[in-house]
């Protein structure tokens, strides 16, 4: 498994790459990787990819809050020992942030179309311009044919989306499905900090959004959200911090009488100082 730091580094591996691949897929990560990150490497894998970038970089410009960032779990050693059985099916790319902005750590201006106003990004002003412009960063420095992003960010895999479209970046975007833990806890690299406590409290998030799908087709919208809003005030350790039933296409909030079209839940929770978010196609 080779793995480079330098942008010059990785674009002579993938000039190199093209010669004998036909599909090169990426799989942009922020490390701390775990089965739901191996889950989009194989995925892509399946998903006729010949050889699959895997970058790892914790990007500043999407951490509104400067304390999440500091915490953020930076785990390099154990990343790359987790990714060693793939051999040379990935090549993995671990710039800093010199590598990927230069001289400007600075996320670009977008207009996503509403898309980043609500959920996510009203709780995390300006998370969306900087994730947007990491990747435009990085689909320039890898070119890849096709790019895998996990649906448990589904505002974000949307978004990305909307990206390529406004920048004409010629690259696939696919989305795959969720990996969850065997109690519903959907993974995260975030789980790594929860302690014992929060841990075990934690698939209670699951268990909400499935009792929410249970009960679409006999409850109002309005009904949902407030059950939503009382199970969480109820519970000892989880602290709700939004939960919308939305249109998965506009990301628009669902009317209370509209019951027909595709609806999708997004939950946002705190187990302590750790912020989990969640979703669930409900039709
Ligand atoms: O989903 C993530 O891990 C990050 O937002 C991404 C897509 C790697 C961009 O930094």
């Amino acid at each position: 498994m080779k793995v480079y730091s330098k942008r010059l580094e990785i674009s002579q591996a993938v000039a190199n790459l093209r010669k004998t691949s036909k599909t090169i897929g990426f799989v942009p990560t922020m490390g701390a990787l775990h089965k739901g990150h191996a889950s989009l490497i194989d995925f892509a894998l399946e998903q006729q990819c010949d050889s699959v970038i895997v970058s790892i970089f914790v990007n500043p410009t999407q951490f509104n809050n400067k304390e999440d960032l500091k915490h953020y779990p930076r785990t390099l050693e154990a990343d790359l020992d987790f990714l060693k059985p793939y051999g040379d099916k990935i090549i993995v790319f671990t710039p800093d942030a010199q590598e990927v902005y230069g001289d400007e750590v600075k996320s670009k201006d977008y207009n996503f179309q509403g898309l980043d106003k609500v959920m996510e990004g009203a709780f995390r002003p300006g998370h969306f311009e900087g994730v947007g412009t990491v990747l435009s960063h990085l689909f320039t420095i890898v070119k890849p044919d096709k790019a895998f992003f996990g649906e448990k960010d589904f505002q974000q895999l949307q978004i990305i989306r909307k990206l390529v479209e406004i920048e004409a970046i010629p690259v696939e975007i696919i989305g795959a499905p969720i990996n969850r833990n065997d109690d519903g806890l959907a993974e995260s690299s975030r789980n790594q900090r929860l302690t014992p406590e929060y841990r075990e409290a934690a698939p209670f998030i699951y268990k909400t959004l499935r009792q929410v799908k249970a009960d679409f087709s006999i409850k109002s919208i309005e009904d949902l959200k407030s059950w939503v809003i009382e199970q969480f005030a109820a519970h000892e350790l989880l602290k709700l911090e939004y939960f919308e039933i939305a249109d998965p296409h506009t990301l628009k909030s669902a009317k209370n009488d509209q019951k027909s079209g595709d609806f999708r839940a997004f939950i946002a929770v705190f187990a302590g100082d750790v912020r989990l978010i969640d979703t669930l196609a409900l039709t």
